[in-house]
């Protein structure tokens, strides 16, 4: 049966980086159906709202959704649920993915542009779970009143915190074997629940996994001292979110980084940049595919369960930078294009 890869390109960056990912996979994939839509900015300009239902439905009815950034100066100004990021977290709670994976691994030619020293980042690999559907990005209640208060609500389930430490665990096992939990449980009544939930899962399916607690701002200083210390981290959606970003730079560039997010066996996966929509270079031509195309990478590989098709964009991305290739992020001075051009002859 033929599989389906729905590509919802986005705002800003978004189309540009996502047209390499494109063409790259239909190299490696070519008897994929392409289908495309809006969402984000592009999705308010043309229907008023971020995330259509007739996209969720196409979105639920493929094999794989691949998007490539959302968000603009343009609609900042538009209440919170018309504006861009509303379409993307709708997009990741009407699929249901729950958990979000994203490697922090640094390919061995781009270790000298990483921020920190050679030594502490090569070899660097890290594979990051964020819980991608819950916690205070949609707890309620949540609100402004000018003048006065903001306030948001941190809330995780039991079932929640088990899903995701599941995936965590059982990633784990293919990897080192080591996860190390994320939350502020000194401070907070969520993070405290996450770490003795955690605990107690780990007890019934942590078999073979060695689980380890962290303090979220203790990890973020240990992810810039002695970042090859971890394996696995697992982290709610806030922590997991900035824990990420800043794992970016170990690697390189943010244009480096892509992401899975998974939700039960049998549904469609979400994958995406960890990146945003860059307003500072969109329309130049500029942007650093390669996260993208990694994003497209893992599609084939938890998604379409075709792990050849993607070792062999891995491999032609690393090709690539070895032989030199690098977009402005990495110091170089390749277009989007000319990197996804390399990318696409090393195949
Ligand atoms: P950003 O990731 O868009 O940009 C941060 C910096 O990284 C910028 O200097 C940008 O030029 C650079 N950068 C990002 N991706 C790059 C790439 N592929 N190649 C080269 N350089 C790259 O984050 P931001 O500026 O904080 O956010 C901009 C907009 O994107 C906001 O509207 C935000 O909400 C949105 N956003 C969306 C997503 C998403 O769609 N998944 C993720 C993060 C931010
Ligand atoms: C990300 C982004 C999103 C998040 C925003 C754009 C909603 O920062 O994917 O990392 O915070 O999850
Ligand atoms: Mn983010």
């Amino acid at each position: 049966m033929t599989q389906t890869l729905l590509l919802l390109p986005g705002d800003g960056i978004g189309p540009e980086v996502l047209a390499e990912a494109r063409r790259v996979a239909e190299a490696v994939a070519p008897d994929l159906a392409f289908e495309e839509a809006l969402v984000g900015g592009a999705s308010i300009d043309a229907h008023d709202i971020p995330l259509t239902d007739d996209v969720l439905a196409q979105a639920k009815t493929s094999d794989a959704v691949l998007l490539g950034a959302v968000g603009g100066p343009k609609w900042e100004a538009t209440d919170r649920d018309k504006r861009p990021e509303a379409g993307l977290l709708g997009l990741r709670k009407g699929l249901d993915v729950f958990a979000n994976l994203r490697p922090a691994f640094c390919f061995p030619s781009l270790v000298a542009a990483s921020s920190l020293k050679p030594e502490l980042v090569a070899g660097l690999d890290i594979m990051i779970v964020r819980e991608l559907t819950s916690g205070v990005y949609f707890g309620a209640p949540r609100g402004v009143e000018p003048g006065v208060k903001g306030y948001d609500t941190s809330i995780y389930t039991a079932d929640e915190v088990e899903r995701v430490a599941r995936v965590a665990f059982e990633i784990a096992r293919g990897r080192d074997g080591r996860v190390c939990s994320v939350e502020k449980s000194n401070v907070m009544e969520t993070g405290l629940f996450w770490r003795q939930q955690v605990t107690k899962v780990h007890g019934v399916h942590g078999s073979g996994v060695e689980l380890s607690h962290m303090y979220a701002d203790a990890c973020a200083m240990e992810l810039v001292r002695q970042p090859k210390q971890f394996d696995v981290i697992l982290a709610g959606n806030l922590f997991g979110d900035i824990l990420s970003d800043e794992a970016a730079m170990l690697t390189g560039s943010i244009g480096m980084l892509p992401s899975a997010s998974l939700g039960s066996a049998g549904t469609p996966g979400l994958f995406e940049p960890v990146h945003g929509s860059a307003p500072d270079i969109a329309g130049q031509g500029v942007a650093n595919p390669c996260a993208a195309i990694l994003s497209m990478e893992m599609a084939l590989r938890w998604s379409l369960g075709r792990g050849d098709a993607a070792n062999a964009v891995f491999e032609a991305v690393s090709k690539a930078l070895e032989g030199g290739a690098r977009t402005k992020d990495l110091g170089g001075s390749l277009s989007t294009r000319e990197m996804g051009d390399l990318i696409l002859s090393g195949l």
